[in-house]
């Protein structure tokens, strides 16, 4: 039966984009925490061929896992071990369709790269402000599948509030048109937010209709020293009373997950790290004069010392410093990749419980588990944090993990609730929190996730055992 199904997809999508071969890069997952098996990797090129793939798929019984650029954090986009699943892979659908700068909106199909999709946004003189530190291998497909963050959320949102529109393959094979572009649209349900943020559970995004922004005039970034989270929640305070809208990034780091980027990356050359527990980073751009900016900024800068929020800050003078000062804080994920596997939390807590919340959590784990190594840092303009913990020093991480693992995630996810937080702000369930979920969300939505999965893709073919088990 699977050599008729391959022979059928086969027949869709062309012999060449049928791969059963050399797909180790399809089947194992970023953090290399886990390694699938697939019947195939299927790569169509146009709508039509996910939607012929998924017919056929859905007749034999076999599931599917839809993949973009593979860079999600929790085992969401590869197949299980079985060997029975089909890996449909959206990395041939790159195309541009149409860009409408009176609608200040994109069109594209779902794998295009996320950093290409900018692109062509600035080639016609727009800002697409999505920004993650993924951004050169992730697909919007993708971002929009698992409603990525970034570093821009602050002032622009999610990639929820970014998109107008989609167009999606259902469980059915069949192909629901809502790339109209349009602001408002109150005919009733909003399918496409129930798209958004199901990683590929209940249909496979195939394009997309986006938001355009204007370039900013101005764009300003500075890096701080701060001596507590306490100081790092005052400061945010006083950003957005000085910037108003103009505040569009608010990232922090505590210190070891800085050691992390200067050890494994000395070039990037880490500013202020060693004297002070947190550092942050802010950046504000709007349509001001460059120099009007600059004078806010300053001014921002100056209350913040005068306050004792800062201890010490470098403004960055060009460009080319304002791309260092971002590029240290995206290489914090590899560096601590590099570092070894880890345990990696993405979660959300109203911002003013965020320092009792670090205070509460590090006390217990380090009570729990001498020498643990926290590697914090995060969007605290979001109240999101990513709350991560390395093994001790030269304590090998499979025994760490077997030992702690649990343990870890009980101790942070029950704080997270105790401060009336989320146990995934970014990265999603996928299959890592998907047995943990029901435990933290209220049981009444999650009955109705269920209801809607089994809605939606009644057979089951569409990523199952994530986000939630049928
Ligand atoms: P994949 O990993 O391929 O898939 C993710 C999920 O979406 C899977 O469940 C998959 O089945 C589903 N899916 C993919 N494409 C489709 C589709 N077209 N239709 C339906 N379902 C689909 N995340 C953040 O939110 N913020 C960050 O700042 C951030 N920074 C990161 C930095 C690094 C270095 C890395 C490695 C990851 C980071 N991530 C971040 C996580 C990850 O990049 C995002 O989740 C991203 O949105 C995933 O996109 P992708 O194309 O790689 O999706
Ligand atoms: C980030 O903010 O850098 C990402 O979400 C990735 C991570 O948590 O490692
Ligand atoms: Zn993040």
């Amino acid at each position: 039966m699977n050599q008729n199904l391959l022979n059928e997809l086969r027949r869709i999508v062309g012999e060449a984009q049928v791969l059963t071969e050399d797909v180790d890069a399809f089947v194992t997952d970023w953090r290399k925490r886990a390694k699938g098996k697939a019947l195939c990797v299927v790569r169509p090129g146009r709508t039509a061929e996910v939607a012929a793939v998924v017919k056929a798929c859905a007749k034999a019984g076999v599931s599917i896992v839809p993949q973009g650029g593979n860079t999600g954090l929790v085992v969401g986009s590869i197949p299980d071990e079985t060997g029975t699943q089909v890996l449909l892979s959206l990395q041939r659908m790159q195309a541009v369709r149409a860009i409408d700068g009176e609608n200040l909106t994109i069109t594209v199909e779902a794998g295009c790269v996320l950093q290409n999709l900018q692109a062509a946004a600035e080639q016609a003189g727009f800002l697409f402000p999505l920004s993650l530190g993924s951004e050169g291998s992730c697909t919007i497909g993708g971002n929009l599948s698992t409603n990525a963050g970034g570093t821009q959320v602050v002032r622009y949102g999610n990639t929820r509030e970014l998109c107008l529109g989609l167009e999606v393959v259902t469980a059915e094979g069949e192909v629901m048109n809502g790339l109209a572009g349009l602001r408002k649209d109150n005919t009733g349900y909003d399918l496409r937010d129930v798209f958004i943020g199901a990683e590929g559970t209940l249909g496979i995004i195939t394009a997309a209709t986006l938001k355009l922004f204007p370039m900013p005039a101005a764009t300003l970034t500075a890096w701080a020293a701060v001596p507590s989270m306490s100081e790092a929640v005052r400061f945010l305070g006083l950003a957005h009373k000085h910037l108003g809208a103009g505040l569009t990034g608010f990232e922090v780091m505590n210190q070891f997950s800085l050691s992390l980027v200067d050890k494994h990356y000395p070039q990037l050359r880490v500013p202020l790290y060693k004297e002070t527990p947190w550092c942050v980073l802010l950046e504000n751009a709007d349509s001001e004069s460059e120099a009007h900016a600059r004078e806010r900024f300053e001014a921002l800068m100056e209350a913040a010392m005068d306050a004792g929020c800062v201890s010490d800050a470098v403004v960055a003078e060009s460009l080319a410093q304002a791309r260092n000062l971002w590029h240290i804080r995206e290489s914090i994920t590899l560096a601590q990749a590099e570092e070894g596997l880890n345990i990696k939390h993405d979660i959300s807590i109203p911002i003013s419980s965020i320092p009792e919340f670090v205070r509460v959590t590090d006390a217990e784990l380090s009570a729990h588990i001498p020498g643990a190594r926290f590697v914090d840092f995060g969007h605290l303009g979001d109240g999101n944090l990513h709350y991560n913990v390395q093994s001790p020093q030269d304590q090998d991480f499979r025994e760490f993990q077997r030992l702690y693992e649990d343990k870890v995630n009980d101790i942070v996810y029950h704080n997270v609730r105790r401060f009336g937080g989320s146990i995934s702000a970014e990265h999603g369930v996928g299959e890592l929190k998907v047995d943990r979920l029901p435990d933290y969300k209220d049981p009444v939505a999650m009955e109705m996730m269920r209801r809607l999965k089994r809605a939606f893709d009644p057979q089951n073919t569409l990523n199952p055992g994530r986000v939630v088990r049928a």
